[in-house]
């Protein structure tokens, strides 16, 4: 399943690193480096920053062609040039705010085009809890809502082609313990509003959409989880959120990284850290389940 030792001589590297830093603009930007015959290819959207970053980084250095995303091209472009002059293995990025459903497809369209395999996807993009305000994304969904589960439902939708054709594969949802019961009389939360609650109903959904695939999925060799990686650690959402870090970058990629890699692990399971755990009682009621997926297909036209 996994490809390693693929080194490129560095005149190939500098070329490459010129035409990604050129060519990455726009909605989508990419390099010409594709990935080599048999080379792992892993999706990790939000991997311009923190956790998603550094997890960027290890898949490449243990030679995986990693799909680098975000919105920050500069970040982007940065990390796809590291991961290259790491020498292991390579890397693309593409921009895509999630906070628009016409971009998700557009990614999705484009990764469809671009590859014709996916080992991995890594749910990890995600907003937080400040600032404790309202906001909605360019198709009038509250803000959480979209960019931490809905951008994913559609995008894992949309590439699920792929990822069953490159069984065995992997879906790993980036959640939270943080995790608040979605009140579907207002999913939308126009009534009692705080961040924390937008993005803890945000991390529920994630959990709930991978308890289904684990359902439509059972019998084929795609294994959908999630986890809580780590608790405050030192991101940008953390600090932007004043909170003091608790924990490391380092401890939450090593907990992403276990679900990527583990031969232990089971469709559906939901990890903290490393250890199997329990998520909300909401994730294991099938009405409120069906509930989201309804809601979910008739918001993305996805079925
Ligand atoms: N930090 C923690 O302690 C903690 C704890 C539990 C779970 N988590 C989860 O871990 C994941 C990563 O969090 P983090 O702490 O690493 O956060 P972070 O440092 O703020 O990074 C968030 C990533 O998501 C991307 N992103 C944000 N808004 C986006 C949008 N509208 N469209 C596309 N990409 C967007 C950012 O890229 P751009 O800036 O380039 O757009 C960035 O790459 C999240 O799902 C979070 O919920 C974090």
């Amino acid at each position: 399943m996994y490809f390693s030792g693929f080194v490129m001589p560095r005149f190939v590297v500098t070329g490459f690193l010129f035409i990604t830093f050129f060519t990455s603009q726009g909605l989508m930007g990419q390099s010409e480096i594709a990935p080599a015959p048999g080379q792992e290819v892993i999706l990790v959207t939000g991997s311009t920053g923190g956790l998603g970053r550094e997890v960027a980084r290890r898949l490449g250095s243990q030679g995986a062609h990693v799909i680098v995303h975000g919105r920050n091209a500069q970040r982007g472009t940065e990390l796809v040039a590291e991961i290259v002059a790491e020498g292991s293995g390579s890397a693309r990025f593409y921009r895509a705010d999630f906070s628009s459903l016409q971009e998700v497809r557009g990614f999705g369209d484009k990764i469809l085009a671009d590859y014709s395999r996916l080992d991995v996807l890594i749910n990890n993009a995600g907003f937080g809890s400040a600032p404790n305000q309202r906001m909605v994304s360019q198709d009038g969904h509250e803000l959480r809502f979209q960019v931490n589960y809905l951008a994913g439902f559609l995008l894992t939708k949309m590439l699920m082609p792929l990822i069953m054709d490159s069984q065995p594969s992997r879906i790993v949802n980036v959640s939270s313990a943080a995790q608040t019961a979605i009140d579907f009389d207002d999913v939308m939360i126009e009534q009692n509003f705080s961040g924390g609650r937008a993005y803890a109903q945000s991390k529920l959904a994630q959990i709930l959409f991978t308890f289904d695939l684990a359902e439509e999925l059972e019998g084929l060799d795609v294994i959908p989880v999630s986890l809580h990686p780590a608790t405050y650690m030192d991101t940008e959402m953390v600090r932007r959120a004043g909170v003091q870090p608790r924990t490391t970058v380092d401890e939450g990629a090593h907990a992403v990284m276990n679900l990527v890699r583990s031969e232990d692990i089971k469709p559906g399971q939901y990890f903290r850290g490393i250890e199997v755990g329990r998520a909300h009682d909401q994730a294991h009621d099938r009405i409120a389940r069906n509930l989201l997926k309804a809601l979910s297909e008739e918001l993305t036209g996805v079925r």
